[in-house]
């Protein structure tokens, strides 16, 4: 069997925004189950459009292939029960307790005591099971980014796409959610895509990194392969250095922006 019976496959991605064509033919994968991909690159790369793309979102042409099966031919119920997505930013919260936010996300099928169980379990596991009686509209930022993320596991996806999961999260649980992340994809065989702004969590945790610009797919490989000086300067326009911790880690060192020497 082929990686891309398997795996997830895009081909051929476009999106549009009215005429300004921001993704072409853009092609990904295959993405193995278990994989965590991490997807870098400035603002405005087209990192959010992408993953929209991939859900099925707005509109878009090409195709996303998952396990050989065509995504795009079905209906968009049928393939958020297959794709959960995470937004970059999370709509307004209302009063609702955040254990009945979680179980609003799990599918009906499973009732209402397993719901429950499962989205103590998700609240757990993420280190915040405290939060489970409060009102979502009472909650910090940081806390509701990760009730957004509680939602979309809970849903227990083949593929889980989360749009920068860390960007309001202090140090702690930005740890937690990745690890997470990567339990869930080792556990359960879920397919991770993070977009991530910090280099460093992409090196410690992503298996594979994808960088975008401009619309474009610049490289796709093993994380020591790709965070390189060369790419820090052409992709984000800085001067930086990649290291070995005494640990044996790598480690990203920024010196500065990037001046040309001609
Ligand atoms: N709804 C929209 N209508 C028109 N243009 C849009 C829309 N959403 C995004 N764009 C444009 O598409 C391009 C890609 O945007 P996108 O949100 O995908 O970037 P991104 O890589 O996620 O950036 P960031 O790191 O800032 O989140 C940008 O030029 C942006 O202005
Ligand atoms: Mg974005």
């Amino acid at each position: 069997m082929s990686m891309h019976d398997t795996g997830l496959f895009v081909t051929d991605l476009s999106v549009s925004y009215g005429r300004k064509k921001v993704i072409s033919s853009l092609s990904l994968g295959p993405i193995a189950p278990g994989e965590v991909v991490a997807l870098l690159g400035p603002n405005a790369a087209g990192k959010s459009t992408v993953l929209r793309g991939i859900a099925g979102l707005g509109r878009s042409t090409g195709r996303v292939f998952l396990g050989g099966n065509d995504l795009t031919r079905l209906s968009l119920p049928e393939r958020a029960k297959r794709i959960a997505y995470m937004p970059q930013s999370q709509p307004p919260a209302i009063g609702l307790p955040v254990i009945e936010a979680v179980m609003s996300a799990r599918s009906a099928s499973v009732g209402r005591k397993t719901a429950m169980e499962e989205a103590f379990d998700a609240l757990e596991r993420l280190g915040i099971g405290h939060l489970a009686m409060q009102p979502l509209s009472e909650l910090s930022g940081g806390q509701r980014q990760m009730i957004a993320l509680t939602q979309a596991i809970v849903r227990q996806p083949a593929v889980l796409l989360l749009d920068e999961p860390t960007s309001a999260l202090d140090l702690r649980h930005q740890i937690h959610v990745m690890d997470y992340s990567v339990a869930m994809a080792r556990e359960r065989g879920t397919i991770v895509v993070a977009v991530l702004h910090d280099i460093g969590l992409a090196l410690r945790y992503a298996d594979r990194i994808a960088i975008l610009q401009n619309g474009h797919l610049q490289a796709f490989g093993n994380p020591e392969d790709i965070v390189t000086q060369q790419m820090l300067a052409e992709v984000y326009g800085i001067a930086g250095r990649i290291e070995r911790c005494s640990q044996g880690r790598i480690q990203m060192i920024v010196d500065g922006p990037f001046h040309a020497t001609h």
